[in-house]
């Protein structure tokens, strides 16, 4: 359980050195791209967005996400949370605010892709309620679903 209230905030000029900082353990680097280039895609990706997670007033990761195919569909293309917050339930926890967030904007199914690997996000996906599709990307990643 987070000791600590989780929120979403914007990034700010003032605040985007500290997200940029934010990482996964480097075990973990191969399943999450830097948080620095997924802000600069989603400059290109007018349609992402993207917000820092903090725990209380501490940044401790980073969630963006764009539009799915279908206009109550949603992709969850970047999340992370900095390997010393870890474990603690903010991951959960973001996601359970985001989902909050969508529900409201009429979203009711969110899908994902995750890189397979020991240290990958899979199991922490089906903990949250994510359910395998079978399906795998050209990329290679496999492609996960929720209706939330
Ligand atoms: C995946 C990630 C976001 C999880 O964040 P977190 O804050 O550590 O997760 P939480 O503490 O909220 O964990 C929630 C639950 O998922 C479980 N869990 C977390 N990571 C897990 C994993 N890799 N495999 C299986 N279960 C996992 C936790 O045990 C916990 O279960 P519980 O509530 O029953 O105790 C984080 O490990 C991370 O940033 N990883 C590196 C980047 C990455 O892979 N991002 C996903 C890109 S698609």
């Amino acid at each position: 359980m987070s000791a600590h209230r989780v929120s979403l905030r914007e990034i700010t000029a003032e605040t985007v050195r500290s997200i940029c900082a934010l990482e996964p353990h480097d075990g973990q680097r191969g399943f999450v791209a830097p948080n620095a280039l997924s802000i600069a895609q989603a400059y290109f990706n007018r349609a992402a967005e993207f917000r820092a997670v903090y725990a209380g007033e501490t940044a401790v990761g980073f969630i963006m996400w764009r539009p799915g195919e279908a206009d109550d569909a949603c992709v969850l293309w970047r999340f992370m949370i900095d390997k010393g917050g870890q474990g603690k339930g903010h991951g959960r926890a973001a996601l359970q605010l985001w989902f909050e967030r969508l529900r409201s904007q009429g979203i009711k199914t969110v899908r994902t892709s995750y890189v397979a690997g020991d240290a990958g996000p899979h199991g922490f996906y089906l903990a949250q309620g994510f359910k395998d599709t079978g399906a795998q990307l050209p990329n290679g990643e496999w492609l996960m679903e929720l209706a939330i």
